[in-house]
């Protein structure tokens, strides 16, 4: 059984650094400057009360849309809908905002992983962007609208 909650922001710093050191791409740092911003929210999932994390996801809200920032799961749960979990509580965040129209994000060309997800999550590939990354690889940008419930 996942359970997804909102970060608090505080008092629960260690397991959100034991998290971040799974995950190269998003410092313990970023995701906590990110996180002194109040449209930010990190949301973390949870395979029963007692273990640590075994996924995240960043999002940030605009004025008509949310931006997923990252979404992670935990090598050792994968395959196991934790990913589904998260987004669809974001998703639900999202819905409830009368402004937010939109769920958007970008992903690497070569992420082959998470485009399956996104694309089984309903998300639609919109369009590319050249050279998006410091690197030269090109960014896949993938939306779906928001439905009010
Ligand atoms: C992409 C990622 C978040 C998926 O997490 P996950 O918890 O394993 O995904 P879920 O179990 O919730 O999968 C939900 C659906 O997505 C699809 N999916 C997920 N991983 C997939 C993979 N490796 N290949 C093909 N489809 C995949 C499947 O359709 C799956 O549905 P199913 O369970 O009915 O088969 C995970 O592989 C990860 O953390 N990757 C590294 C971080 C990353 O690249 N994040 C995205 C960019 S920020």
């Amino acid at each position: 059984m996942i359970t997804v909650l909102e970060y608090p922001r505080e008092g629960e710093e260690a397991a959100l650094q034991a998290h971040c050191s799974l995950w190269e791409y998003w410092s313990l740092e970023e995701t906590k400057k990110s996180l002194l911003d109040p449209r930010y929210h990190l949301l973390v999932a949870r395979a029963t009360d007692s273990e640590p994390w075994v996924g995240s996801l960043l999002y940030w809200v605009g004025i008509e849309h949310g931006e997923l920032l990252y979404i992670f799961t935990d090598p050792q749960h994968r395959n196991q809908g934790v990913a589904r979990a998260l987004f669809s509580h974001m998703e639900m965040q999202l819905q409830s905002l009368s402004s937010c129209k939109e769920i958007c994000l970008e992903v690497r060309a070569s992420n082959h992983a998470a485009q399956a997800l996104y694309r089984t999550l309903h998300l639609k590939e919109t369009r590319i962007r050249k050279k998006y990354y410091a690197d030269g690889e090109d960014a896949v940008i993938f939306t779906k609208e928001t439905r009010r419930q």
